[in-house]
């Protein structure tokens, strides 16, 4: 997401610094232990500017929801443009090739990854947050079963994405290439409104994988 650079970076950033965890790393481990219960934890991997895992956390207060995200700009818009504290919610800054290193195995029940940007260039295939080596990380973070939502309008990262998460033996529970026409009531992305009013279609997908007891 391309953000002008904000202003009063410093500023803001200290009044968000409840919200927007920087030490990632320090919580590896501990994330029901950060939320004073045992609730599931699902994640958002480049959540943007945060109406997608916003929403979710309002509607569902037993779940703990952490959204990953690179840009600080992003996050500080996010933490803005909540009024009240929501005590199941937290940002984290990072960025998620290093996500081993912010959570433990089987410490994540749920991931999300909506319109993740499609690094379209055969050579960039690796930076895409759905190339298999990241699949094998998140089975690692993920309890069992893995479980994994994907939202795009960009077809070419779409069905690298399928192929990708066969390749890693996931299995499909849900595939639409129409989500809105497909399904009711969608909590929707900053990205998914503005390419649905452009009158993008919404690909969607939903996989398992099952992890072997050992
Ligand atoms: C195209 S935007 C979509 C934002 C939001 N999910 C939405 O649908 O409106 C992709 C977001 O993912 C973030 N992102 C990309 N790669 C990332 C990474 N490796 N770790 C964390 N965030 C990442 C970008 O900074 C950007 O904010």
């Amino acid at each position: 997401m391309r953000l002008r650079k904000l202003k009063n970076l410093d500023k803001r950033l200290e009044a968000s610094k409840e919200l927007i965890i920087q030490d990632g790393e320090s919580h590896k481990g501990r994330w029901k232990f950060f939320f004073g219960n045992d609730n599931p934890v699902h994640l958002e991997i480049g959540m943007g500017k945060g109406q997608f895992i916003i929403t979710l956390a309002q509607k569902n207060p037993n779940i703990n929801y952490i959204g990953l995200e690179k840009e600080i700009g992003c996050l500080i818009k996010a933490a803005e443009r909540i009024e009240a504290r929501i005590p199941n919610l937290i940002f984290v800054h990072f960025d998620a090739s290093n996500i081993l290193d912010v959570f433990s195995e089987n410490e994540v029940d749920k991931l999300y990854l909506n319109f993740s940007d499609p690094w379209p260039k055969a050579r960039h295939e690796k930076r895409r947050l759905t190339y298999i080596d990241n699949l094998e990380k998140y089975k690692v973070i993920l309890a069992n079963p893995c479980d994994i939502e994907m939202k795009t309008d960009n077809i070419g990262l779409f069905e690298f994405s399928v192929e990708s998460f066969k390749q890693a033996k996931f299995e499909t529970i849900e595939l639409s290439y129409d989500l809105h026409k497909d399904k009711e009531n969608i909590i929707t992305t900053e990205y998914e409104d503005k390419f649905t009013s452009l009158g993008n279609k919404i690909n969607y997908i939903q996989v398992n994988y099952h992890k072997e007891a050992k």
